[in-house]
């Protein structure tokens, strides 16, 4: 019987997030330690089966409507509306921790279904289809975890822009991903920095404009392979993101703990408010101690990926 498959990555915001969604630029990598796979294979109705749910697509909890969509959406783009299917979700991306993971889940739909019809799924296709799950999903995305998410390399993002690819020009260099545990709120934390925006559109404005100045440098820094300047402008992004209020205690504890344990540079990634924190380290040696001494402050899980692609 015909089964269809279908994969996607995490991914990590090195700089720039909710800045990016005001047209400043992001830098975003591929996160290799987690992925999601979708399978699909027919059934007599529409089910989901995923750590959330199990049972008919169409009795989905509110959370899952972005799932939904983009299942409808796929088989309307594929001309499929009348066919069921048993549809599977096993993923390793913790969800809510803005890593990324409600692009990823749709990705891997979409990859999975267009999988099983054997049609060739452009990118402009899936970048599509993944951005409508989006915008359910998160209210008024960037784009940038659905462009993260549906490629494997590292990204300089602008939104409504053409993708650029970013080559990770650095040779001694870590980043140390820690979750809080606690779930993350992109679409709070990013319709409150719209309010902030709306009411104080002046001091909100400058914090924009810098974490999109921070950004550039850290482009700058990368192509140099100055890790130093990264690290640098990763702890001012991580000031500029506590003003926007998008950080909480728990990350600026991490964050603390980190550069306290050698980490050259530490901020929170994504969305904010819980979730996920990065910290940058020189070594592997260093990086494995960083890593051990946010466990002990209570991370609730870490990572360690190198971060450049020279050896
Ligand atoms: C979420 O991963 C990144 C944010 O900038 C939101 C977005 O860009 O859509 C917080």
């Amino acid at each position: 019987e015909k089964i269809g498959h279908g994969q996607a990555s995490g991914k990590i915001i090195l700089m720039g997030e909710h800045s990016v969604v005001y047209g400043e630029p992001a830098i975003a990598i591929p996160f290799q330690e987690t992925f999601i796979s979708t399978k699909v294979e027919p059934d007599s109705t529409m089910i989901l089966d995923c750590h959330y749910y199990s049972g008919a697509l169409s009795e989905v909890p509110p959370q899952l409507k972005s799932v939904k969509e983009v299942i409808n959406q796929a088989l309307i783009e594929l001309h499929q509306k009348n066919m069921t299917f048993k549809i599977t979700i096993t993923s390793t991306i913790p969800a809510e921790r803005g890593m990324g993971s409600s692009a990823a889940v749709a990705v891997s739909i979409v990859r999975a279904l267009f999988d099983y019809f054997e049609v060739p799924c452009s990118p402009e296709t899936l970048l599509h289809l993944v951005n409508r799950a989006e915008k359910i999903a998160h209210g008024n995305p960037s784009g940038i975890d659905a462009a993260a998410t549906s490629g494997n390399e590292p990204l300089f993002f602008i939104k409504n822009h053409p993708l650029e690819s970013f080559p990770m020009n650095v040779s001694n260099a870590f980043l140390i991903v820690a979750d809080t545990g606690i779930k993350g709120q992109t679409r709070a934390a990013v319709s409150d920095v719209a309010h902030l925006f709306e009411q104080n559109k002046k001091e909100i404005s400058q914090h924009i404009t810098e974490l999109g100045r921070l950004t550039k440098l850290a482009k700058q820094a990368i192509s140099k392979d100055d890790v130093h300047t990264l690290g640098n402008v990763m702890n001012q992004a991580h000031d500029q993101l506590k003003s926007l209020t998008v950080s909480n205690d728990q990350l600026d504890q991490l964050v603390i703990t980190a550069r306290e344990h050698g980490a050259i540079g530490a901020k929170l990634t994504g969305g904010g408010r819980g979730g996920c924190m990065i910290a940058l380290a020189e070594s592997k040696e260093q990086a494995v101690k960083i890593a051990a001494a946010l466990k002990s402050a209570g991370a609730f899980a870490t990572w360690i990926q190198s971060l450049g692609v020279k050896k």
